[in-house]
């Protein structure tokens, strides 16, 4: 089995890049992430990437000012150097210009944590609190132009209590999450996902046989 080359890229703790790490340091698991990238000198999942033995490297976005396409070719850089083949946004706060969405069409990866369509954008705990939703989640799904838009690869969905907070209910899913994106790499890395008219189709079966996990009870 050639394993495929993952980059993963983060802004802040890298929770869902430890679990990626973790999940591909399975025997049987068809990547490896073999680089992590932060746009934050400082974040906090390099020191984690780095004690895993994983390659970091840092494209401060600040040194760049508002020259979104100057980033991104050098975020493109750095991604062609490490022979990358796939790349995970993980907690990677940074909008990507089409022009990099397009070099990497179906080959980048995002965790959003809602079950989208519903909660696009920011604060998605917050606002599925106030809209009084009974079901939440995280999404993987392809990166397109569109923020939080592209084809659906997986979805984990957790019941929202009547007396959670934005706290309590972040907390439960990203304990889906961390379950969700391994799951979901690992069917993008074996082939089994292609896109068809702007949806994801596993093992060439409708897209309602595609991956939802509901958490243990
Ligand atoms: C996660 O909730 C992810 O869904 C969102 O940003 C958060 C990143 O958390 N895109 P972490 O850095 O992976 O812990």
């Amino acid at each position: 089995m050639t394993r495929k080359r993952v980059a993963v890229l983060i802004s802040g703790r890298g929770s869902n890049m430890a679990a990626l790490i973790a999940a591909a340091r399975a025997n049987d698991y068809p990547a490896e992430i073999v680089l992590v990238v932060s746009n934050v000198p400082d974040a906090g999942g390099l020191a984690i990437a780095k004690e895993a033995g994983i390659a970091t490297a840092v494209v401060d976005h600040r040194a760049y000012g508002k020259d979104r396409t100057a980033f991104d070719h050098a975020l493109q850089d750095v991604l062609l150097a490490h022979k990358i083949e796939l790349v995970c946004l993980a907690g990677f706060m940074r909008l990507l210009t089409p022009w990099f969405v397009t070099q990497w069409q179906n080959r980048l990866l995002n965790i959003h944590p809602a079950l989208l369509p519903a909660f696009k954008g920011l604060d998605t705990h917050a606002r599925a609190l106030r809209e009084g939703v009974k079901l939440h989640g995280a999404t993987v799904h392809f990166v397109v132009a569109d923020v939080d838009s592209g084809p659906i690869v997986a979805q984990g969905a957790v019941s929202v209590h009547e007396d959670d907070t934005e706290e309590t209910l972040a907390a439960r899913v990203i304990k889906i999450e961390h379950r969700l994106y391994p799951l979901a790499l690992r069917l993008v890395a074996e082939g089994r996902v292609s896109v068809t008219g702007g949806r994801c189709i596993i093992d060439g079966a409708e897209t309602s046989d595609t991956p939802l996990l509901v958490p243990r009870p």
